[in-house]
């Protein structure tokens, strides 16, 4: 399998990108510390299927209420394991729900996922999205999936 190397150094505090790996769309976000919050707070409101990613869905060393090696650094697979389409970014509070604190929203049935990519109770999709292997270094400011 093939990897690909992404400079983070242009993604400041906040914002995203998707970049192709293998045919399938990644997603790489730079979290703030109010986002990261906002995991907590998710997860202390009992809304998330699986909370503590126990269900394989990322490499064990993501195994953690940020699903990912550095807290601030997300990496995962932007698609919806529903029926597989890709989600919006919606990371502004409010914006798909009086309660929503930010995430990913699927177009075609509705699934929710926080920051993390954790599905959120009531949607149809069964699973977190997918966390890649990858390597992270803040030194060199890449990443390598
Ligand atoms: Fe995302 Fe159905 S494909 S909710």
């Amino acid at each position: 399998a093939s990897s690909t190397t992404v400079d983070l150094s242009p993604i400041e505090p906040g914002m995203q990108v998707t970049v192709p790996w293998q045919k399938k769309p990644v997603i790489i976000i730079n979290r703030t510390p109010e986002m990261l919050a906002s995991l907590k707070e998710t997860m202390d409101k009992g809304i998330l299927k699986d909370p503590l990613c126990k269900v394989p869905q990322q490499p064990p060393y993501c195994t953690n209420m940020y699903r990912s090696r550095i807290p601030e650094w997300y990496v995962g697979i932007r698609i919806c394991n529903h029926l597989c389409c890709i989600p919006h970014y919606r990371p502004k509070k409010g914006s798909v729900a009086p309660w929503w604190l930010g995430g990913f929203h699927c177009p075609c049935h509705g699934s929710m996922y926080d920051l993390s990519c954790r599905v959120i109770q009531g949607s149809p999709a069964p699973h977190n999205m997918a966390v890649p292997e990858y390597e992270i270094s803040t030194e060199k400011m890449s990443t390598t999936i």
